[in-house]
C-alpha cells in the first residue's frame, strides 16, 4: 500500500499545473502570464489584464475593443435578480449577497455547453460585467435606495464607482481603483482559486464555480483580512500607540493583521504598489492620519519580525486606499471578488482544458468493527 505524507491545508502540495500566474516569494516577484505586476499596474487596464489571464496573451487593439464593448453592454442585471436582491436582509454581509446573486445567474443561463468557445466567452463576459453591478445594487438597496443603472459611456472602474456613489468619480480615483483590481485579479493556487477549480472539475456551470469561490474568499484568513486592518488601525488610534500595540500582540502571540504571507518572505510587491497609490490619493484628496499609523507599524514590525520574513501583505494598504475613496469597509472583500472573478474564470478555462475531477484521499483515523448500540442502552 502506498504511504502518503499528510500535509494539513495541503501546504506545498501542487494541486494543478498552471501557466496563469507565478510568485517568487523570496524575491517578491509576481507575474501574470509572465508579465511583471509592476508593469501591468503601470501600463494596463483591468479588462486588458483580465483578457490576458483568461485567453493567455495580451489582446490586439481590435480584440480589446471588442471585449470592452461586450462587457460594457452586458452590465445590466435582470429585473428578477434585482427583485430577488431586494428581499435580502440589509444587515446581511455583502459577500453573502454576492454569492447568492452569482449563483442565481445560473438559473437564468442554465444551458451548459462547456466545449463551445462561444459559451465560455459569453459566460466570462456576463460574470465580469454583472458582478460589479450586483455589488453596487446591494449597497444602494440596503440603504433603502434604488440601484443606479450602469453608464455605457463610462469605463469599467469609473462605472462601478459611479453606480456605488451615484456620482461620476474623479479620474485619478477611477484609475487608482482600476489598478487595485489589476493587483487583486489573480494569485496562483490560493483557497478561493482552489475552490473554483474543484467546483469546475465536476463540469458544473461557471456561475456555480464563481459562487463557490466567492464563499471561500469571504473568510477572515483569506479575502476578509483587509477589513480587519482598518479595524486595527482605528483601535490603535495614534502613532504613539503603535509600539505598545505590537509589543502586546507579540507577547500574546496574536497575529498582526495585514502582515505575513504563506509565500512571500519579503514585502508583497502589491503592497509596495498600493502604498504608492495611497500616497497619490492623500496628496490629491487630503492626508489620512491612519497612514501615519500604518507607516509606523511597518517600521516597528520590520524591526521586530523581519528575521521571520514578516512584512506587509496586499491587505495592509488596500483598505487605506478604499477608505479614502469613501468605500464602506464591508465592501472591501466584495471588491476583491470583482477583481478575482477574472482569475477564477482563467482557472475555470484552464481546468476544463485538461479536466480530471478532484477526488483526493484521506487518512482514516476513526474506529472499526464497532457494534451498533440500541438507543435504550446509550
Ligand atoms: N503577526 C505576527 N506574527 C506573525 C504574523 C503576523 N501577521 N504572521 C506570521 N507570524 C509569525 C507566526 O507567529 C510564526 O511565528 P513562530 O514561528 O515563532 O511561531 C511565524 O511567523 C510563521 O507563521 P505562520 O502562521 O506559520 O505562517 P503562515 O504561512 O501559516 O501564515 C498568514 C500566513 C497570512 C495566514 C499569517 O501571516 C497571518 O495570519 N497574517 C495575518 C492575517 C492576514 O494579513 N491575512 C492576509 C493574507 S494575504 C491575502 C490573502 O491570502 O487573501
Amino acid at each position: 500500500m502506498m504511504v502518503c505524507e499528510y500535509k494539513p491545508g495541503l501546504e506545498g502540495i501542487p494541486a494543478a499545473q498552471s501557466s496563469i500566474s507565478y510568485v517568487d516569494g523570496q524575491k517578491g516577484i509576481l507575474e501574470y502570464r509572465g508579465i511583471r505586476i509592476e508593469e501591468l499596474a503601470e501600463k494596463s487596464t483591468f479588462l486588458e489584464t483580465a483578457y490576458l489571464l483568461i485567453w493567455g496573451e495580451l489582446p490586439s487593439k481590435e480584440e480589446l475593443e471588442a471585449f470592452e464593448h461586450e462587457v460594457r453592454y452586458h452590465r445590466r442585471i435582470k429585473y428578477r435578480i434585482r427583485d430577488m436582491m431586494k428581499c435580502f436582509p440589509e444587515s446581511g454581509h455583502p459577500m453573502d449577497a454576492l454569492q447568492a446573486s452569482a449563483a442565481a445567474l445560473g438559473l437564468f443561463y442554465s444551458l451548459r455547453d462547456l466545449h463551445n468557445p462561444a459559451y465560455i466567452r459569453d459566460s466570462v463576459v456576463r460574470l465580469i460585467a454583472t458582478i460589479p453591478t450586483m455589488v453596487a445594487a446591494f449597497q444602494l438597496m440596503r440603504k433603502g435606495n434604488d440601484p443606479v443603472r450602469p453608464r455605457d459611456d463610462l469605463d469599467y472602474s469609473a462605472n462601478f464607482l459611479y453606480m456605488l456613489n451615484e456620482q461620476e468619480p474623479d479620474p485619478l480615483a477611477a484609475r487608482i481603483f482600476d489598478i487595485c483590481l489589476i493587483l487583486h485579479v489573480e494569485h496562483t493556487m490560493n483557497a478561493s482559486t482552489f475552490s473554483a477549480r474543484v467546483t469546475a472539475s465536476t463540469l458544473t456551470d461557471p456561475y456555480a464555480v464563481v459562487a463557490s469561490a466567492v464563499g471561500t474568499l469571504g473568510g477572515p484568513l483569506h479575502g476578509g483580512a483587509n477589513e480587519e486592518v482598518i479595524q486595527m488601525l482605528e483601535n490603535i488610534g495614534s502613532v504613539e500607540n503603535v509600539r505598545p500595540y505590537i509589543q502586546d500582540c507579540l507577547e500574546r502571540k496574536a497575529k498582526i493583521m495585514g502582515f505575513g504571507h504563506r509565500v512571500y518572505k519579503v514585502k508583497d510587491p502589491r503592497a509596495t504598489i498600493l502604498q504608492k497609490l495611497a500616497e497619490q490619493l492623500f496628496e490629491k484628496f487630503g492626508h489620512d492620519k491612519f497612514y501615519d499609523i500604518a507607516q509606523e507599524m511597518e517600521r516597528v514590525v520590520e524591526e521586530k519580525l523581519a528575521s521571520k520574513g514578516i512584512y506587509p501583505n496586499v491587505d495592509f494598504y488596500s483598505g487605506l486606499v478604499y477608505r479614502k475613496m469613501g468605500i464602506p469597509t464591508d465592501l472591501f472583500t466584495p471588491i476583491f471578488a470583482i477583481a478575482r472573478v477574472a482569475g477564477w474564470l482563467a482557472h475555470w478555462k484552464e481546468q476544463l482544458a485538461e479536466n480530471r475531477i478532484f477526488r483526493p484521499t484521506q487518512i482514516y483515523n476513526g474506529r472499526h468493527e464497532i457494534p451498533y448500540t440500541p438507543i435504550e442502552q446509550r
